[in-house]
C-alpha cells in the first residue's frame, strides 16, 4: 500500500475510541509477561467467548499463539504507565508489585475488571492474527477505563 494511503488509513483507524487492555501470561521459561492491546471485542455470549488481534510480526507471536489460557485485564485510567511499559519492545516483563498470581493467571492490580479465557481459534488475517477465547471467569472492580483515542491515552471524563 503506498505511503500516503497508509497515512490515512493510521488516521482513520485512531479515529475509533477504545478501551486499553493487557494480555498478561506466563512465558514457556517461566517469565511473568504482558502485552498492551486495544483490539479486544466482545463476542459471544452464549457461548462466553471474546476476541483480540495479534500483529504477526510481533516478538510474542509464537509464546501467545501457544498459550491455553491468558488474562486479559482491562486498565483504568490511572494505568497509563502500565499500558506503556507493556508496548515496549523487548521489555514485555511485568514488575512484581503490578500484578497477583491466582490460580486464573496474572491478574494486573487495580484494574477495572478482567477476564480469565482459554484458547479457542487463531484466524490468519492480513499482518495480524484474530485470536477467539473462551471465557471461564470474569471479575468487575471499580474506576474508570483507559481510553486510546486520536493516537493518544485519554480518560473518559475529561
Ligand atoms: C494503545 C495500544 C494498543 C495496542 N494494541 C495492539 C493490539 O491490539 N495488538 C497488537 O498486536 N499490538 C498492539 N499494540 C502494540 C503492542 O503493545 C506492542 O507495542 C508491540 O507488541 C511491541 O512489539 P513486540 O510485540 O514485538 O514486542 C498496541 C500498543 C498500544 C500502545
Amino acid at each position: 500500500m503506498l505511503d500516503e494511503a497508509n497515512k490515512d488509513l493510521r488516521n482513520i483507524f485512531s479515529k475509533f475510541a477504545t478501551g486499553v487492555a493487557a494480555i498478561t501470561f506466563e512465558s514457556s521459561n517461566g517469565l511473568n509477561l504482558g502485552i498492551t492491546i486495544n483490539s479486544y471485542t466482545s463476542l459471544s455470549l452464549d457461548p462466553p467467548m471474546v476476541l483480540w488481534c495479534l500483529d504477526k510480526d510481533s516478538d510474542l507471536y509464537e509464546e501467545i499463539t501457544i498459550l491455553d489460557k491468558y488474562i486479559i485485564n482491562f486498565l483504568s485510567e490511572e494505568q497509563k504507565d502500565i499500558a506503556n511499559s507493556l508496548a515496549q519492545k523487548n521489555d514485555h516483563i511485568l514488575n512484581a508489585d503490578q500484578f497477583t498470581q491466582t490460580d486464573k493467571g496474572l491478574v494486573i492490580k487495580d484494574s477495572i475488571g478482567w477476564i480469565a479465557c482459554t484458547k479457542n481459534t487463531i484466524i490468519d488475517s492480513g499482518d495480524h492474527s484474530i485470536l477467539t477465547a473462551n471465557v471461564y471467569d470474569t471479575k468487575i472492580s471499580d474506576g474508570y477505563p483507559l481510553v486510546f483515542w486520536g493516537s493518544s491515552y485519554r480518560s473518559l471524563l475529561r
